[in-house]
């Protein structure tokens, strides 16, 4: 195989240093799942239901279209990075109480993607338009939506009682 064109990257990935070489062409969903991180999803892999959005930088995105080698020096979260000590976090536990986990196919990447959309500037509270509209991204067969609009509501009461 010519290695030639391969391209050697530096980002943290839930906190922690990584240095991969690797094809110009591996989608970044590919290869955070070959480092065993499973909760990102391959539904559809062509950018239609957020089942593999991740947290770059602190934005949400699909890593099916996002190319790795477009990694270097950022952060990448995902959802493995969220439970400390196997404690959830407060978006984890929120989706868990609230029946907002049916299937749970979608819900990493819901929950990395409300994650990103409560950590946005916004007038508060939101309105149930703009929660839809924010994770439109995200395809759920199960829940019918109004669970996880609810949920991101919640999610936001707690953290203005917590300002
Ligand atoms: S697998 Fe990436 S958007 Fe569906
Ligand atoms: S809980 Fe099943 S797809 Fe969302």
């Amino acid at each position: 195989m010519n290695h030639a064109s391969w391209v050697t990257v530096t980002c943290t990935i839930n906190g922690a240093p990584y240095q991969f070489t690797l094809s110009p062409a591996t989608p970044l969903s590919d290869l955070l799942r070959t480092q065993g991180l499973l909760s990102v999803k391959q539904g559809c892999c062509v950018g239609e239901c957020g089942a593999c959005t991740v947290l770059i930088d602190g934005t949400a995105i699909d890593s099916c279209l996002y190319l790795a080698a477009w990694i270097d020096g950022k952060e990448i979260r995902t959802l493995e990075g969220e439970s400390v000590g196997g404690e959830l976090s407060a978006v984890q536990a929120a989706y868990a109480k609230s029946g907002a986990v049916q299937c749970g196919f979608c819900t990493p990447g819901l929950v990395m993607a409300t994650k990103a959309l409560l950590a946005k500037p916004h007038v508060k509270p939101f309105t149930v338009q703009e929660i839809r509209r924010g994770l439109a991204g995200n395809l759920c067969r199960c829940t019918g939506y109004q669970l996880v609009v609810d949920t991101v509501l919640t999610l936001e009461k707690e953290q203005e009682r917590n300002d």
